[in-house]
Order: structure tokens, then C-alpha cells, then sequence
């Protein structure tokens, strides 16, 4: 397919979000003949200011040439000029300025696929017809990304295939019904956050049991790995398990009770809870 038969991507907001999602489709391996038409040939970045446009022109001096042959032109203060050139935008400025960033824009008749937290395809619908709403997190910058769907009933088949594609290059992606979205943006998008969290807690407890941190680190991160994978390659759940660890009366079940006592599970989903609900009022401010 030639380059003319596809399309410009815009970046509105390329910070840590917007960047992470242009390394994955810059980056993605070259396309079939199939999928080529679904990348852009041009995607052009709109930030508000030089100092964060050169952060994204120094990111881009990291990569090769793009497997897909996409070219990448990085603005500030010019959204307008962007969206008008493009078939396709991407929002991702901080959800408090996505009204001011949206009404400046002719975005009306473009494919909008927004990653703002708490802004809803209804919200999103006063400015563009067709509305994609994506819920990701930070470990798209590498590749490990997850990220959760939906669309508005008006988004083509065409342009779900299109948006699969370009936003599975962050790692894993499905598709959710738009009520789900605010339990995605605490589960998916602050749950890094969360993880680290207990990633710490084992490291700290390597230290306060003696462990140098270095060590107490690595067996860290080795153990959470290792787990994430038995789950997926058993296909178990995880209290299933959880049991074959425990030998009767032994060390395991001993501190797995210390932990329930102390509210570990409670606390993770009352705070997963929280951050929905405060992710459901983003939106509305
Ligand atoms: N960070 C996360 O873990 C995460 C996870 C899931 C979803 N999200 C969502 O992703 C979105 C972006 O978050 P982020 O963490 O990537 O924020 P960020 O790093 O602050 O990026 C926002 C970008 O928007 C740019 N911007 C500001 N005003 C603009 C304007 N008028 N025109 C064009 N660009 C403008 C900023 O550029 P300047 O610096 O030049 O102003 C900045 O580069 C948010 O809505 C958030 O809800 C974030």
C-alpha cells in the first residue's frame, strides 16, 4: 500500500501517556500487507510548550526508522493546524484541560480516541462523532502495557481494528463495556502504583529481616514475576494455588493469617475502590 492510502495520527498531549503510545506504534514490528493500512504514515505531536516538545524530539533520537515508515513531526501551540491535517486523534492532556485543548479543535468528523481518565464516550461525543475511550498505564512505555476498550455504537469496524492495532502495540488490550471504565482506570491505570506498593512492602520486609536491599529487591521482583507466571502457565486460580504453597501448620499459612488479620486484602480492594470513585468524578469537574 502505498503511503498516500494512509492516514495522519495527531497526538494531542505528548507527555508521559502520549509518549509511551507513539514509542509502541513508531516502534511496532513492520505490518503485513493486511494490517499496513491500519498504522499512520505521519503522526504529528502537539505539546503546549518547547521544553516538552524537545523531550519528545530526544525520545524520538533514541529510535531507528520506524519498521511501518512513519514519519513524526513534533509541534507545541499549534493543535489546531494538527488536527485538521490528521483522520485520527489521540487525546492524552491531563483530564482538567481536555475541555480547553477539545474546543479549539476541528475534531468533529475525526476518529477521536481519548486516554483521559474519567471522561466519558458521552462527554468526549459533544466534540467528535466517533469516540474511542482507552484506559492504559505506564508500563505501555516498555511494552507491558494493559490497556481496556470502548467504543461509541458509531465507531466503524474498520476503525476498531484500526484502534486495536495501534493500541495493542502497548502490551495486552481488550475491550470493555464503558461502564467498566472507572473500576479499568483504578485496576489498569493506577494499579502499577498498587503493585509497586506490594513490590516494596516485600523488599522491606527483606531489609527489616536482615536482607541487604539490593537482594531484598531482586528476590522481590522474582518472586512477584515468577508467581505471575505459574498463574498464567497452570491456568489456576490463584488460591489454588496459594494452598500448594501451604504446608499444614507450617510458615506460609502462619503469615498469610497475620496478613488477613491486618486487612492486606481489604485494604487493596477498598483502595482499588477508592481510586474508581475518584476516577468517576475527573470528568465532571
Ligand atoms: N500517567 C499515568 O499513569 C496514566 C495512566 C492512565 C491514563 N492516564 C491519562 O493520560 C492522560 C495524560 O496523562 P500523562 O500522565 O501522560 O500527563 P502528562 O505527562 O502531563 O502529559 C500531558 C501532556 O499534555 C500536554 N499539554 C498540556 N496542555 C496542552 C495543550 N494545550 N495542547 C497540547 N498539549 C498540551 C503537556 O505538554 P506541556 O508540558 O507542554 O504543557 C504534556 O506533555 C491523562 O488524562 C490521564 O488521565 C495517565
Amino acid at each position: 500500500m502505498s503511503d498516500s492510502a494512509r492516514y495522519t495520527l495527531t497526538i494531542l498531549g505528548c507527555g508521559v501517556m502520549g509518549q509511551a503510545l507513539l514509542s509502541a506504534i513508531y516502534n511496532a514490528p513492520e505490518a503485513s500487507a493486511e494490517t499496513k493500512k491500519l498504522y499512520p504514515s505521519k503522526i504529528i505531536t502537539c505539546n503546549h510548550d518547547k521544553d516538552s516538545t524537545s523531550q519528545v524530539v530526544k525520545l524520538l533520537e533514541g529510535f531507528g526508522e520506524s519498521p511501518n515508515g512513519i514519519e513524526v513531526e513534533c509541534t507545541y501551540n499549534d493543535n489546531e493546524r494538527a488536527v485538521d491535517e490528521a483522520s485520527v486523534v489521540l487525546l492524552s492532556t491531563k483530564p482538567f484541560l481536555a475541555q480547553e485543548v477539545l474546543s479549539a479543535v476541528p475534531v468533529k468528523k475525526k476518529l477521536l480516541i481519548s486516554l483521559v481518565a474519567g471522561w466519558t464516550i458521552g462527554q468526549l461525543g459533544e466534540y467528535s462523532q466517533y469516540v474511542t475511550r482507552i484506559m492504559t498505564n505506564t508500563p505501555a512505555k516498555f511494552g507491558y502495557g494493559m490497556a481496556v476498550l470502548s467504543h461509541s455504537d458509531s465507531v466503524s469496524e474498520e476503525n476498531k481494528a484500526l484502534v486495536r492495532e495501534l493500541v495493542g502495540r502497548v502490551g495486552s488490550c481488550i475491550e470493555l463495556p464503558e461502564k467498566n471504565m472507572d473500576a479499568a482506570t483504578a485496576l489498569v491505570g493506577s494499579g502499577p502504583a498498587f503493585a509497586l506498593l506490594v513490590l516494596e512492602s516485600f523488599m522491606e520486609s527483606g531489609l527489616k529481616l536482615g536482607i541487604p536491599l539490593k537482594e531484598s529487591k531482586l528476590c522481590a521482583m522474582k518472586v512477584l514475576e515468577g508467581t505471575i507466571k505459574m498463574v498464567e502457565k497452570t491456568g489456576e486460580h490463584p488460591s489454588v494455588l496459594k494452598h500448594q504453597v501451604c504446608t499444614p501448620g507450617g510458615t506460609t499459612i502462619a503469615g498469610l493469617c497475620v496478613m488477613e488479620e491486618n486487612g492486606v486484602r481489604s485494604g487493596i480492594i477498598k483502595g482499588v475502590e477508592e481510586a474508581a470513585a475518584v476516577a468517576s468524578r475527573l470528568g465532571k469537574k
